[in-house]
């Protein structure tokens, strides 16, 4: 049994989570606090990395606190301490990294740097006993990626975008029709009055028989229909429109990587999954298909510090740690992982 206290601060928001489990047992999230720096950004239009670092650090302290209370757990029951590693902003995984440092130096307790990937990629397993083989498509604001799972630590990409993510894409293209950032969740609502057929946008590279993905030429193929619509445009219709063309995308090279793994289980997670008509169109295609899918719960899907604790009571209870002196990883790839146990 053991008590992991995790930090997560490598974008724009700021979060802790407490959680207890023992091998083979359904882990417990005790605490997890979130504070979001979006209304700070939106004024910006994105995320304004040296504002992030500096409210991460005014944050944290009363959210450690905090996640601390809501758990009823004391600072001296902590077991080990961890925080995202890498991949996210540096000033911002600095923040993080170095307060869970100082705490596992001040109570002489171990300390794990966690990619920040494998925190999204285990989320959807949360509330279960253990990690099964399978396929995982990781949708976020800055990842497009899917990977072969063996099952907790063991990844192997298959494929990942070539140009923009898929969440990006959605916060450039609500950026365009003037929602607020992030572009993401505010499409998903102006697409729900919208008709998905109303513009044929591209399904990029959804035939070929790689892997990867590509979503700049959607977003161009956006732009030029704003211009030549000047003004007419519907942003509902276009956004259903929009929308529907990532959801096909993302859906077909999902199943289209089970087919080639032979792998009969999908977990999606990461910001983007939270989109109902994904998770839907998702349910559907792997209903049709004879594949389990498995999703985040919707508190888990956006960037959280629970998925960083889960990863971390995996790779404690295994008996793994990382130096005090460990850096960060801006650009932390998740093969660079060790396989746990
Ligand atoms: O996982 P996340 O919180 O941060 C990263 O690691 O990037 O994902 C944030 C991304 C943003 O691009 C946001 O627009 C997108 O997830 N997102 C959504 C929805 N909610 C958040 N995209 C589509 N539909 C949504 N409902
Ligand atoms: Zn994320």
């Amino acid at each position: 049994m053991a008590t992991i206290l995790a930090i997560e601060s490598s974008c724009d928001e700021t979060a802790v989570a407490i959680m207890r489990g023992e091998a083979g047992a359904r882990a417990e999230v005790l605490g997890s606090e979130i504070s979001s720096q979006i209304e700070l950004h939106r004024e910006h239009g994105g995320v304004v990395p040296e504002l992030a670092s500096r409210n991460h650090s005014l944050r944290l302290r009363g959210l450690v606190e905090k996640a601390l209370a809501d758990a009823g757990v004391k600072m001296a029951e902590i077991d080990a301490f961890a925080a995202t590693s890498g991949p996210g902003l540096a000033s911002s995984l600095l923040i993080g990294s170095t307060a869970a440092k100082g705490m596992a130096c001040a109570l002489d307790r171990p300390f794990l740097g966690i990619n920040h990937l494998e925190g999204h990629l285990l989320s959807p397993f949360l509330d279960r006993t253990s990690v099964p083989a399978h396929v995982s498509l990781i949708v976020s604001g800055g990842h497009t990626l899917l990977l072969d799972v063996e099952g907790a630590g063991g990844y192997r990409k298959l494929g990942g975008t070539r140009d923009d993510a898929a969440g990006e894409a959605f916060d450039k293209v609500g950026k365009m029709l003037g929602l607020p950032y992030p572009g993401g969740p505010e499409i998903e609502k102006a697409a729900v009055s919208g008709n998905p057929a109303a513009y044929d946008f591209p399904r990029s590279m959804l035939h070929d028989g790689h892997l990867d993905f590509s979503f700049s030429g959607l977003k161009t193929a956006v732009l030029y229909t704003l211009q030549r619509e000047q003004g007419k445009v519907s942003v509902a219709d276009l956004s259903a429109s929009f929308q529907q063309a990532v959801i096909e995308v993302l859906v077909g090279k999902a199943l289209r990587a089970a087919r080639q793994t032979g792998r009969r289980m999908i977990a999606m997670s990461g910001g983007v999954s939270l989109n109902m008509a994904l998770r839907a169109a998702m349910r559907e295609a792997c209903g049709k298909s004879g594949i389990e899918l498995v999703l985040s719960s919707p508190g888990f899907c956006t960037d959280n510090a629970a998925m960083i604790a889960f990863a971390a009571l995996l790779r404690h209870l295994s008996g793994e740690r990382s130096p005090l002196g460990e850096d960060i990883h801006p650009n932390l790839p998740l093969a660079r992982m060790p396989a746990v146990g």
